[in-house]
């Protein structure tokens, strides 16, 4: 509703002004036209600096050449880490190798052939920071201010740099601005600062809402008490969408706490989000309720790429407009309303856009609105020339000034760039693709029949739950609620003569809790089953493939709609967080089609070669009863992926899950069979683990998918490579056992992502993937930053009840494994240096969290794999040096490199011998028919779950080779 009065008339929103002269949008139109005319004219053929001299003219190379613009970009990227002529020179030549002939290119590899010349890069690359950045001293800024008094424009200033991830680097960046404000206030003008709340916390979690609340509020206290001080304004930058809500609410909420009104609260919103009249409908309600005018800055967005990407990689929505004219049209409309109600909002609108700020204008005089009244915002360095003549025209400006060391400031470097030269942008098209003045000032219209953008092939997973929204985060605490009144649950033995014995279930973060009690099963009760099943496998394997595979189906469907409850049980049984949780439900899902899809390709007979007068086919065929020992760490993708590998292929199947997964399971084995499957086909053994033993060496169980430790895993090979007298065949063992995974940290290597993914990858659910990260390699020149900000920014992540929801991190399983944990701590005191250990709540099997440095190839814990949150930090010489030690190994399963020297990822990809390499990410996480998952050595018999060739080790092969040829005739 809200969105067609803004598409009439531009004072939409709420009450209109009664002064306002009706809306005519063809006289709105054709004034907008003059106006632009005008500016165009004031603006004059005057280029923006950027786009002059050697920056202009490296710009265009860039955009005449797509493959030199990312070779320039990358290289810009990584320059700030480059600390050597030789490295510089050697990064620019790696860079160019992939972009196409040229004299651009001639002439930059002869730049990088000379590591004397570096120098050169590294001034021109500081030349174009110097455009976009300012240095932050007081003598710098007033520099800027001055000349952009002459403009004449106000500056908003904003303290640029790496990533916050950590509360100690929080806290820098609230000092940062509490010093700028005091400069601005030095000034005597009114000051105003760009804030990013992501800034003042190391963990900005829209799930740890009154922990990020609790953070944020605390470091902004400081700051809104010097603001009211100065007067000074203070707006919130808007960042990715997956935090808006978040970030509008805690800016609402400041509102309240500080309704002083000596501060003067702003925050921007995004045009190419389509919801964005909604939030501004929020804002005009709070500034009534509150009775202060609120800034807002009206953008467009500067994540478009990123979200997309991120999207479609999440399988989730897009949240943004997709067309670059439906952004500019709700720019406008936005713009509109916005300035409708410059009583109760203080407008900017941000924005190069020649249309765009005329559009602005045209409204700003339609309605009469005095100068202080609204304003239009540009950031420094960008299309000086309509600033200028926007300024003429007598348009309040403001310039966003980023502050800060333009080494550091990269990554806000290569977003402008980027923005300079993408071929949607005003920029790029006024200034280099020389658009004419009627194209620029063209009403935004959605061309008529033109094709969509393309669309990305999204994967067929099921998209993983948004926590960031509250209604999704309100609708699994309700699931937990759920759960808990059901407690406690119990996992029966049907048809037991008698229970051998009760096994507790229990909550591993409230150990005195019982969350279940499941019968276990002796060797005579498994006997039985497996008695069964061999009865019902002929008829199974005769079920036509369509409906075998429609069970399956059915069942995924089925999990996907009680996902909430399935993840809730997790939480309490075996302290999953909830993203973790929800993510392993989805993989279980995932798998459940995967392998239905996977059968249905390999059904039936099919031609090998086809010679005249002779026939050659071959199909797949079930072997017969499958036996699954699935682990407790991911207690239902794993089950229901080997599961779903045996059933799919027509075997039989057993599942034997590891004890704190059985309650998990047995609700599992009820969707199965409430799904169609046959009860003997697919049953379930609660047992320990000499029951489990029993059964590998049972004569009539053909197949054995297990996954958990290697010791365990070696004993079931030889358990089941061991015939005896009764066996008639040799059983199938496909085994996934564990890691000792290492991430390499290269001397170039983006830390604000390597910190990150690190502490991802080694302390996400307590270290207890054997994806883990449990060894981090630094090249000699990154290790001692790189350990400082690891220590940090762990120092930053919550540890408790992954009930909670705020607490991203649990305990252990049980108390043997906080035990074993434990001692390798001792052990890591011995061998190594104690960089930083955590706290954790006293009750509940926890294990602190510990980073040592100082570990040597032959240290245990270099060597063994612990399977808890002890992070073991290694020195290496150079890449090389660290890929050695990282292969040093007996285990290879998953590995992680982040660099950004292109010959070091190549020697990765080609040379570090792991089952799934990640590069420049986090190193768990391997999503179903994306990236397959396993490894080989002791990590496992080296196939991959979720990829092409699993399915296959359920069945064997047969082949039927035909003489066709009759007396001389071929049919
Ligand atoms: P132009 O008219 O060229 O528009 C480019 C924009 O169009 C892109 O940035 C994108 O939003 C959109 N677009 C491009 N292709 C598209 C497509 N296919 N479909 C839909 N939309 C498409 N940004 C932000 O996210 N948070 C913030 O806090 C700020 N703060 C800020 C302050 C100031 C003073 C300014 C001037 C800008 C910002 N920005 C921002 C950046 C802003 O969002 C935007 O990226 C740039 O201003 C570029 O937009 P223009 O209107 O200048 O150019």
């Amino acid at each position: 509703m809200a969105t067609e009065r803004l598409a009439t008339e531009f004072g939409g929103i709420g009450e209109t002004n009664g002064r306002v002269p009706a809306f005519d949008s063809r006289a709105f139109e054709v004034e907008t036209q003059a106006i632009g005319r005008r500016l165009y004219a004031a603006a004059g053929s005057h280029k923006p600096r950027l786009y002059q001299g050697v920056s202009g003219w490296l710009l265009r190379g860039t955009m005449e050449d797509a493959s030199l613009r990312t070779a320039l970009f990358e290289f810009v990227d990584a320059l700030p880490q480059l600390a050597s002529q030789r490295d510089i020179a050697e990064h620019l030549a790696a860079y160019l190798t992939s972009t196409q002939a040229g004299g651009w290119r001639k002439f930059l590899l002869r730049l990088a052939a000379n590591p004397g010349l570096a120098w050169l890069a590294r001034a021109a690359v500081r030349r174009l920071a110097d455009q976009f950045l300012v240095a932050e001293t007081p003598g710098a800024l007033d520099l800027a201010a001055t000349r952009l008094a002459c403009v004449p424009a106000l500056l908003a200033v904003d303290a640029v740099g790496e990533a916050v991830l950590s509360e100690a680097e929080a806290a820098r960046y609230l000092d940062r601005n509490r010093a700028i404000l005091g400069w601005l206030a030095q000034r005597g003008q009114t000051p105003h600062l760009s804030l990013k709340l992501t800034g003042l916390t190391g963990v900005f979690d829209p799930l740890d809402r009154r922990g990020t609340r609790q953070r944020v509020f605390q470091r902004v206290a400081p700051l809104i008490v010097e603001a009211c001080r100065c007067h000074a304004m203070l707006t919130v930058d808007m960042e990715h969408y997956e935090l808006k809500p978040l970030i509008l609410d805690l800016f609402l909420e400041m509102l309240e706490a500080w309704p002083d009104p000596a501060w003067q609260p702003g925050i921007a919103l995004q045009a190419y989000l389509p919801e964005t009249e909604r939030d501004v409908e929020r804002l005009l309600a709070a500034a009534q309720r509150y009775g202060r005018r609120i800034g807002v800055r009206l953008v467009k967005g500067a994540y478009w790429d990123q979200e997309a990407a991120w999207a479609a990689q999440r399988g989730w929505p897009r949240p943004t407009l997709t067309e670059k004219a439906a952004t500019d049209a709700h720019f406008e409309r936005l713009a509109g309303s916005l300035l409708a109600h410059a009583d109760t909002l203080h407008p900017a609108i941000a924005s190069h856009n020649l249309r765009s700020q005329a559009v602005a204008l045209a409204q700003a005089r339609r309605l009469g609105l005095p100068p202080d009244r609204w304003e239009a915002q540009m950031l420094l360095g960008m299309a000086e020339p309509l600033r200028d003549a926007l300024a003429a025209a007598g348009a309040p400006l403001r310039i966003y000034v980023p502050i800060g060391d333009p080494v550091i400031g990269m990554a806000y470097l290569i977003r402008r760039l980027l923005e300079n030269t993408a071929s949607t942008s005003i920029l790029r098209q006024s200034y280099i693709a020389g658009a004419g003045l009627d194209t620029l000032l063209a009403a935004p219209s959605l061309a008529r029949g033109q094709a969509a953008p393309a669309a990305v092939k999204a994967p067929a997973n099921l998209p993983l739950i948004d926590f960031s929204r509250p209604e999704e985060q309100a609708s699994f605490a309700a699931a937990l609620q759920d759960i808990r009144a059901a407690l406690p649950q119990r996992v029966p033995l049907p048809g037991a003569v008698g229970i051998p014995s009760v096994h507790a279930i229990r909550n591993p973060a409230q150990p005195a809790e019982i969350l279940g009690e499941a019968a276990l099963a002796d060797t005579a009760y498994a006997d039985g089953l497996v008695d069964r099943a061999v009865a019902a496998f002929p008829q199974w394997r005769s079920q036509p493939v369509p409906q075998r595979v429609q069970l399956l189906r059915r069942a995924s469907d089925q999990l996907a709609l009680r996902r909430r409850e399935f993840a809730a049980l997790e939480v309490l049984s075996v302290a999953k967080n909830w993203r973790e949780a929800d993510a392993d439900v989805a993989e279980a899902v995932d798998f459940l089609r995967y392998y239905a899809n996977e059968m249905e390709r390999c059904a039936g007979w099919r031609e090998t070669v086809g010679f005249p007068g002779e026939q050659n086919r071959m199909r797949y065929e079930p072997r017969g009863l499958a036996l699954i020992v699935a682990p407790w760490n991911f207690p239902l993708a794993i089950l229901a992926g080997m599961t779903a590998a045996a059933l799919a292929a027509g075997n039989c199947a057993i599942m034997k899950p590891a004890l704190p997964g059985l309650l998990l399971a047995e609700e599992f084995h009820r969707l199965l069979l409430a799904a169609g499957f046959p009860g003997e086909v697919c049953q379930l053994l609660p047992a320990d683990a000499d029951v489990a033993a029993h059964l590998v060496a049972h004569p009539c169980v053909q197949v054995i998918a297990f996954t958990g430790s290697h010791q365990v895993g070696l004993s079931i090979l030889q358990a089941a490579h061991t015939a005896t007298a009764a066996q008639t065949h040799v059983k199938q063992v496909i085994c996934e056992m564990g890691g000792k995974n290492a991430i390499i940290v290269d001397r170039d290597a983006d830390l604000d992502e390597a910190v990150a993914g690190i502490l991802a990858s080694a302390f996400g659910y307590a270290g207890q993937k054997c994806s883990a990260c449990s060894r981090v390699i630094a090249v000699d020149e990154v290790h001692d930053r790189l350990l400082a900000r690891l220590a940090d920014a762990a120092a930053a992540l919550s540890w408790g009840a992954p009930e909670d929801g705020t607490c991203a991190h649990g305990p252990l399983i049980s108390e043997a494994a906080r035990d074993k944990a434990l001692a390798y701590i001792e052990i890591g005191r011995a061998e190594g240096r104690l960089v930083w250990q955590g706290k954790v709540p006293e009750t509940g099997w926890y294990v602190p969290p510990t980073l040592f440095a100082g570990i040597k190839p032959e240290h245990r814990l270099a060597r063994e794999e612990i399977f808890g949150p002890v992070l073991a930090a290694m020195r290496a010489e150079n890449f090389a040096a660290a890929l050695a030690l990282a292969q040093d190994c007996d285990y290879a399963l998953t590995g992680g490199v982040y660099s950004r020297f292109p010959p070091h990822l190549a020697l990765a990809q080609n040379s570090f011998s792991v089952g799934n390499l990640y590069l420049n990410r986090k190193i768990t996480g391997a999503r179903v028919g994306v990236q397959p998952f396993g490894g080989f050595n002791l990590s496992g018999t080296g196939v991959q779950a979720g990829g092409p060739d699993y399915l296959k080790q359920f069945m064997w092969s047969r082949v039927v080779s035909a003489n066709t040829i009759r007396h001389g005739f071929i049919p």
